[in-house]
């Protein structure tokens, strides 16, 4: 296998739109993907491997090389390794960013042919070492770019086809811890299995409605939709009263719809307007005291610089 000299690649973040916590069960989601993400760059080294990463956890690269390693049949290089993160501490998807481009270098190191599915395929098997209850829906979404309907139960992905739409994205301060929250949702459901899982049967159908909405570019009723299942997420209790007050103040102002995404428990708010008052709203919901991520839709995935 003939390998390469420096390789660059990008990996975008990521936003949860709709299907959260219910996806972990087998549930279909939607998601997008963003502008801002990570680029790590892999070049071969001297003599030890070297990581230098924005970063702070560096576990996901170690995992990433791991899976690779274990896989792949070639032989190991002291490797440079640089990670460059714009979305970190936001929960906007920085691990799976991590694993995905850091996987991505080391295929195109190789010079080894690949394919999403298998881009997808070793960086979930290596996010599951860290987070063994992930969905992968972050991995795939990182991998394809632009909105996917993600199916929780078989992992299969499907496109959207949309170039745009018109949201917004409000920070809460907190940085959400994704597996608490994940492992609080299982526990609850053991408590009290057939009251979860009459949320995630309708969250499951919030997700059909939502394709729907997007499909028909139904904005106002995407944004219902979206209010409705942040009624299931604080039913889930993983809403917090800061994310509830950013949701207020977003709809108070006039937004088709706002809800947390991710995990909850802090993290980001989407919110959903018209496109001709999104530069207004951007600017209300600043003064208004939500700290605003200025950031925008990504139809592109993983790819070479
Ligand atoms: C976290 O971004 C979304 C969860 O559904 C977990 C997962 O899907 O892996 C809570």
């Amino acid at each position: 296998m003939k390998k390469t000299n420096s390789i660059r690649v990008f990996a975008p973040g990521k936003l949860m739109l709709l299907g959260e916590h219910a996806v972990v069960y087998g549930y279909p989601c939607i998601s997008f993907a963003i502008d801002r993400g990570v680029t790590v760059e892999l070049s071969e080294g001297l003599r030890a491997d070297k990581v230098t990463s924005s970063v702070s956890d560096d576990r996901f690269i170690r995992v990433a090389k791991d899976v690779f390693f274990q896989k792949n049949a070639v032989r190991r290089v002291p490797m440079h390794i640089t990670i460059k993160s714009e979305i970190s501490g936001y929960g906007l998807g920085s691990s799976s960013a991590v694993a995905v481009a850091t996987i991505t270098a080391l295929l195109q190191f190789y010079a080894i042919s690949f394919s999403k599915q298998k881009v997808f395929d070793l960086s979930y098997e290596a996010v599951k070492k860290i987070q063994p209850k992930a969905s992968g829906y972050d991995v795939a979404t990182t991998i394809y770019g632009g909105v996917i309907l993600f199916d929780g139960k078989t992992k299969q992905v499907k496109k959207i086809n949309i170039k745009d739409f018109p949201f917004l994205v409000g920070f809460s301060t907190v940085k959400a811890d994704t597996s608490t929250l994940v492992e609080q949702v299982s526990e609850q459901k053991e408590r009290e299995s057939q009251r979860i899982d009459a949320i995630f049967s309708s969250i499951g159908h919030l997700v059909k409605e939502g394709i729907q909405a997007f499909n028909n570019r139904d904005w106002k009723r995407l944004g219902g939709i979206m209010d409705e299942n942040q009624r299931m997420l604080s039913m889930l209790g993983v809403s917090t009263n800061r994310l509830d007050e950013m949701i207020f103040v977003a709809k108070h102002h006039g937004a088709l719809g706002a809800k947390l995404s991710g995990a909850g428990g802090g993290d980001c708010i989407i919110v959903l307007c018209w496109k001709n008052s999104k530069q207004i709203m951007y600017e209300t919901l600043k003064k208004a005291g939500i700290p605003m991520v200025p950031l925008n839709f990504s139809s592109k995935g993983v790819r070479q610089l």
